[in-house]
């Protein structure tokens, strides 16, 4: 591979909002990466909606990662996020969170949540190494498996100060390090 990894085996990323002709690329993620992958249908009518944005990171001109997320009045929701195969573990969608944590700082909103399936253990120890922490399980929730899913979910510990948020370890040490 032809990138070079800083010490903490970090590519950094540009992180953009998503626009229309990123799509074939999203696509192409989304696909590699889900079993019951959405389709560009999906993603339209998903990016319709007034409360929805996308964002994408982007690597040397090629998109590497995406992200779908739904503001609400007090919560921002993940609803669909992947990183490109050939480009996990080096901390894309670390920066992507880190990203969605910013803007919910500036945005006065207190909490990030989303919903993983219960067989993506992968996801589940990603979100945790971000900070996000177990909330409900909502049972049998996806219709193509029938398979449970569990509520993450990232607080805010005091709306009225920022940085009074509950940052995963690692991160403190590479904002330290920055
Ligand atoms: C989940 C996902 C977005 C993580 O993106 P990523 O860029 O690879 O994650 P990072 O490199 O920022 O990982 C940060 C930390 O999360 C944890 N982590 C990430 N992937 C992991 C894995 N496969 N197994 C165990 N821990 C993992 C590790 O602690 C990692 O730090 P380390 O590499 O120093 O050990 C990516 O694996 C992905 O696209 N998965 C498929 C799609 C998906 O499941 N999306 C979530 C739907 S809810």
């Amino acid at each position: 591979m032809s990138w070079e990894r800083t010490q903490q085996q970090e590519l950094k990323v540009q992180i953009r909002w998503l626009i229309r002709r990123d799509l074939p690329e999203v696509l192409d993620i989304e696909r590699a990466s889900f079993e019951f992958a959405w389709t560009e249908e999906d993603f339209l009518c998903c990016l319709r909606q007034r409360n929805c944005i996308g964002m994408v990171a982007e690597y040397e001109d090629r998109i590497v990662g995406f992200m779908i997320y739904e503001l609400h009045k007090s919560t921002l929701q993940i609803l669909n996020f992947a990183v490109h195969p050939d480009f996990r573990r080096l901390k894309i969608g670390s920066q992507m969170i880190e990203k969605l944590v910013d803007k919910l700082c500036q945005q006065r909103r207190r909490e990030i949540r989303l919903e993983v399936r219960e067989t993506n253990l992968p996801a589940q120890l990603f979100f945790r190494s971000q900070g996000f922490r177990a909330l409900a399980v909502l049972r049998n929730h996806y219709e193509d498996t029938d398979e449970d899913a569990y509520v993450m979910c990232l607080r805010l510990t005091d709306a009225d100060d920022p940085t009074a948020f509950a940052w995963p370890r690692n991160r403190i040490k590479y904002r330290d390090a920055a």
